[in-house]
């Protein structure tokens, strides 16, 4: 969360900085602030509002200078206005913070800082603390405080008296840095490094990067000068745009047969499931005696599809769970646990921690990542990447179904390495997974009868979804997207449980979405649906193409999916349902890519 940039170089700062912060804002956005450094000393400029409103701001104070760091930022510590937007300064120190420092009250006691600060932020408590320590040698203010601070933290610091220089320093939270041609870089993801250069490195936790307009150095905590890992970024740069799309969730939608394609592609040898190029032996496949599965939001769910699909066609047991619950619920796990943990951005703090626990209670781990070189993807033992490329728009959507997508190739992998399928099986279940793109390609070749359909649920205060088994699993994340992007109060509800109470709350005000794909499950879920329009909803129902319906029942909206095997037809549906949220969320005129109160990426617990 918090969006973090630094340039010092060459060009004018202002410019750089603001550019980056607006593709950074998907980390947060509730203020945004931006510090020069210059001859004649530090300059501020912050305010509420997105970075368009500190973009005027800029405009009509037209600062200058060539380094700086800039902040877009998710409230954690103190409310959202002005004193508490980054950057914070206290003395000589200017910084900008992403993350938590939990010991700053007695920090806070400890220092005398009360009565002195202006905002109600931890992070202007680390600037004080750093002002504390300086005593002209930067390196040693930032070791001795970092020695006190607990918590999760990546500061780019800026010292009056160390013109032209950023210092960087992280625990957890992410920074990487580049070198830009005329100048060098940090910022919290690589959004922000794309337009400048493919060659980036991670800081390494509890390690010191000094940025200067011709270099970069980095230091370990003891002063030692320690070696940087280049990396390079391999997403297709021309992805970065809208690409005349009026928002990044649209056209991350209409790009999922494209990315699902370079998912599954590089890892299919002979019409099998391979992941030689990520090294993972077929032992941690075969030898687990369960899974358990680690994740939040969005990625959760598509754990929730990944344990049907195992359970089912492998037949062991697994769990998932909500990574932000994993620690609070003595978890079990040991080392016949294979333990996979999913996130888009690899950095989802509660993911991250969960995932370090397993590991040291012994189980293997393998993590199904988007970002490359992701906090996620190095604390376990293998990584899968989704090739979905950057996902901008802040409710998830293309990392979903690449998600998915992997799931798929390693339950067919797990199949194979336990010897459970046939060749034939094996095949048929690959030439389906193959199919996937194109029937996704026939869906978006129908948004706009999906628009026509979301019109029934455009007014709606409420709308549940129902369905059974794997159709209950993706309207969970059909749910979540549209309540994130329209703001309707949306649930999903297994059919079965619809009568145990909630069924109280259906009237004809409230419309019913209902996903029946699975043939086994076709006649209870139509029971079901029979239940709730009984009691006056409006159904709208999506079927595939193929099943016949009760001519005589009032089927008022009906949208018939491309047929695929069973355990497939998540695929289309989901992308039906992304589809719904979308157009809800545009026809209300809100903010799509960025829905009020949530961040990409969440970096705090
Ligand atoms: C945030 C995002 C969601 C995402 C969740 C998990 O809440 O808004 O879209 O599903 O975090 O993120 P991850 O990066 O771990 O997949």
């Amino acid at each position: 969360m918090c969006g973090i940039i630094g340039y010092t170089g060459k060009s004018h700062a202002e410019k750089i900085m603001l550019d980056a912060l607006e593709l950074l804002e998907y980390r947060g956005y509730d203020s945004a602030g931006i510090a020069l450094l210059h001859q004649g000393g530090t300059e501020i400029l912050k305010c509420t509002g997105r970075v368009k409103d500190l973009r005027n701001l800029c405009a009509l104070k037209k600062p200058e200078g060539f380094c700086g760091i800039g902040h877009t930022r998710w409230a954690t510590h103190g409310g959202v206005c002005d004193a508490n937007a980054h950057p914070h300064r206290f003395g000589r120190i200017t910084l900008i913070h992403n993350g938590i420092i939990e010991n700053y009250r007695e920090l806070t006691e400890k220092y005398a800082l009360e009565g002195h600060l202006r905002s109600e932020t931890d992070s202007e408590v680390v600037a004080a603390v750093v002002e504390h320590f300086y005593a002209g040698d930067p390196y040693s203010a930032i070791r001795r405080t970092v020695l006190k601070l607990k918590g999760t933290f990546a500061l780019a610091i800026m010292f009056d008296d160390q013109p032209g220089k950023i210092y960087a320093v992280r625990n957890v939270s992410p920074i990487v840095a580049a070198l830009t041609g005329d100048g060098a870089i940090l910022s919290s993801d690589v959004a922000a490094i794309v337009p400048f250069t493919t060659d980036y490195f991670v800081v390494p936790e509890f390690h010191v990067a000094c940025l200067k307009p011709d270099g970069i150095e980095l230091y370990d905590l003891s002063g030692d000068q320690a070696k940087i890992d280049w990396l390079k970024v391999d997403w297709d740069v021309s992805r970065s745009g809208k690409g005349g799309y009026p928002f990044y969730m649209e056209k991350e939608i209409m790009e999922q047969p494209e990315v699902i394609r370079e998912t599954i592609q590089p890892r299919i040898r002979d019409g099998r499931p391979d992941f030689s190029q990520e090294q993972i032996p077929d032992e941690i496949l075969s030898g687990c005696r369960r899974i358990c599965v680690i994740a939040c939001g969005t990625a959760m769910h598509a754990g929730l599809v990944g344990k049907s699909l195992i359970q089912a066609m492998i037949g062991i047991h697994v769990d998932v769970v909500m990574a932000s619950e994993f620690m609070y619920n003595d978890p079990v796990v040991d080392k016949n646990t294979l333990v996979i943990a999913i996130s888009q951005s690899g950095e989802t703090i509660d993911t991250l921690e969960a995932l370090k626990f397993a590991r040291k209670c012994g189980s293997p781990s393998i993590s199904i990542v988007n970002v490359k070189g992701a906090s996620i993807a190095r604390a376990s033992e293998y990584v899968i990447y989704t090739n979905a490329g950057p996902e901008i728009a802040v409710a998830s959507t293309k990392a979903y179904t690449t998600q998915l997508a992997v799931l798929y190739l390693l339950t067919a992998r797990m199949a194979m390495a336990r010897g459970l399928w046939s060749d034939e099986k094996l095949s048929d279940f690959m030439k389906e997974l193959q199919r996937v793109p194109e029937v996704l390609e026939r869906v978006l070749e129908t948004k706009e009868e999906i628009h026509r359909l979301s019109g029934t649920i455009l007014n709606a205060r409420d709308v549940f979804m129902i369905g059974r088994g794997l159709d209950y699993s993706i309207l969970l994340e059909g749910s979540l997207k549209l309540k994130e992007v329209s703001y309707i109060h949306s649930e999903a509800h297994a059919s079965g449980e619809l009568k145990h109470g909630t069924i109280a709350l259906i009237t004809e005000d409230t419309p019913v979405i209902a996903v029946v794909t699975q043939e086994k499950l076709k006649s209870k879920e139509l029971s079901n649906i029979r239940e709730v329009q009984s009691r006056g909803a409006r159904v709208l129902l999506l079927i595939k193409e193929n099943e016949t319906l009760d001519e005589g029942e009032k089927w008022s909206c009906v949208y018939r999916l491309p047929k695929m095997e069973d355990p497939f037809m998540v695929m289309p549906a989901s992308v039906v349902l992304q589809l719904i949220a979308y157009y809800v969320s545009l026809d209300k005129g809100l903010d799509v890519d960025k829905p009020r109160n949530l961040a990409k990426v969440v970096t705090v617990e």
